[in-house]
């Protein structure tokens, strides 16, 4: 059984491809796709074949694929071009026969007001229809996308978002990993759509939990979107990337990302780690 794992320079890819070679899957068994060959010397270290994996570019994924029995489609980073990247990659998968797709979507993304949903759910779509085996994990949002709210509150003592009280039902990128690992090489999971989510906070609690990582008092300031447009640009964003952001908080404080499930503790076997615990790893990385 050859395993294929995209974007596996990534923070995502290199922790799914750490899990795999932690239950066993020799390194001989797996293919570590990279987008940028100059990355992957940790990869060859690990005894890993590497191939040349751009989902701008079809040729690369049609040689990247071959042989390929199960395929990880870690989602792509450039927002606005990533449901022609994805069908790439499902393309040259169903040309290459590949047998079972696994592909790392957002929470809800049939139904999510988010504005990152709409690239999801097309992707979703036409891998639903594309003939090829799949399993879609609707990942909710890592535990990670907190550290720098966290580094700020270290000095200012404050969480500030336009999310009044918005919840988030995160988990650290390390445990969607696992899952992502385990569903990869476990039987039985073919056609199924898993919601991942770990434990549902509000902004309160988590100034709580960011209070108790820093040792030190920190609150929520909860404002709205033109107030948080102004700080975010303050603090160097440009108009565009401060209005996704908002654009963002405002889809969590309709609900998108609220909703805890079982799945991922299922898949996992234990509990996901907890948001303490999670922001306390996400410190040690930085
Ligand atoms: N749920 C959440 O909260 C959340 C948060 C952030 C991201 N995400 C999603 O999860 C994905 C993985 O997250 P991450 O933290 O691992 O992100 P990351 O560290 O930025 O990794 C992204 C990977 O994708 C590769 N990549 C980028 N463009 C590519 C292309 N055109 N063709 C092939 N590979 C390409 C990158 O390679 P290079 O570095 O060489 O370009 C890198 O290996 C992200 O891409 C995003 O879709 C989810």
């Amino acid at each position: 059984m050859i395993y294929a794992v995209t974007g596996s320079t990534g923070a995502f890819g290199s922790l799914v491809i750490q899990r795999l070679l932690d239950f066993k899957v020799p390194a001989s068994s797996i293919v570590a796709l990279v987008h940028n060959q100059s990355k992957t010397a940790h990869l060859v270290n690990l005894g890993l074949e590497t191939r040349l994996a751009d989902y701008d570019q079809p040729s690369t994924l049609d040689r990247a694929l071959q042989g390929v029995d199960r395929l990880l489609l870690v989602s792509g980073s450039e927002v606005g071009k990533r449901l022609r990247q994805h069908t790439n990659v499902i393309s040259a998968a169903k040309k290459a026969g590949v047998k079972l797709l696994v592909y790392t979507s957002l929470s809800h993304a049939d139904t999510s007001v988010s504005p990152l949903a709409p690239e999801h759910k097309g992707t979703e779509e036409f891998l639903k229809t594309s003939g090829v085996p799949f399993v879609i994990l609707r990942n909710n949002w890592y535990t990670e996308n907190y550290s720098t709210d966290l580094k700020q509150a270290r000095t200012t003592g404050i969480i500030e978002a336009a999310v009044g009280t918005g919840k988030v039902a995160s988990a650290s990128r390390s445990d969607y990993a696992e899952a992502a690992a385990r569903v990869l090489i476990g039987e039985g999971h073919a056609g199924r759509t898993y919601e991942l989510a770990g434990e549902t906070w509000d902004y309160n609690a988590l100034a709580k939990a960011a209070s108790e990582v820093l040792g030190r008092p920190v609150v929520y300031k909860t404002v709205n979107a033109a107030q948080r447009t102004q700080s975010l640009m303050a603090a160097g964003l440009s108009q565009d990337a401060a209005g996704f952001v908002v654009a963002l908080e405002q889809s969590i404080e309709a609900g998108s990302l609220a909703q805890a499930g079982e799945d991922l503790e299922k898949l996992l076997g234990r509990k996901p780690k907890s948001l303490t615990d999670g922001l306390k790893a996400s410190l040690e990385l930085t």
